[in-house]
């Protein structure tokens, strides 16, 4: 699995405890920034990893600012992403399990670090059920190309 990772200012910690679990995973990542806790603009973050994730080059993106609510916001407008905010475990297994979700997006000044690096690992290792979850995803497919 090769998973994008970003996040602002505000998320600048998480990603760096998220980078840092994921080495120790041996999982394969790419980290498109920030560098540095210096304010930045998410969706300058949230659209590099979006994109990433929708031409096939990485499995999953996970994306971090203050609340979580503008990356995921930002990379939903991207089509073929389905970004779940999630700030519990049960909703990051069903997001994957049900929604087939391809960007995970979490809030650093919402929860705290081992609930986060919880919710990563649930989400990473939860699989799409397929079967009639698969119709609804068609059917979001759809409402991204106005044909709904
Ligand atoms: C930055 O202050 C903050 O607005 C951002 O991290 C995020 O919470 C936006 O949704």
């Amino acid at each position: 699995m090769k998973v994008a990772i970003a996040s602002d200012h505000g998320g600048f910690e998480y990603k760096a405890k998220i980078t840092e679990y994921l080495t120790s995973a041996g999982i394969e990542f790419k980290d498109f920034g920030p560098e540095s806790t210096a304010s930045v603009d998410y969706p300058d973050y949230a659209g590099p990893v979006a994109e990433a994730v929708a031409s096939g080059e990485f499995d999953r993106g996970i994306l971090i600012c203050g609340t979580g609510i503008g990356m995921s916001i930002a990379a939903n407008k991207v089509p073929g992403i389905r970004c779940a905010l999630v700030h519990d475990v049960f909703t990051a297994q069903v997001t994957r399990e049900h929604n087939n979700s391809n960007v995970l997006a979490m809030g650093q000044r919402v929860i705290g670090e081992g609930l986060m690096l919880l919710i990563v690992k649930t989400w990473l290792n939860a699989e799409f059920e397929g079967g009639r979850h698969q119709q609804r995803i068609d059917k979001i497919a759809q409402l991204e190309s106005c044909n709904g």
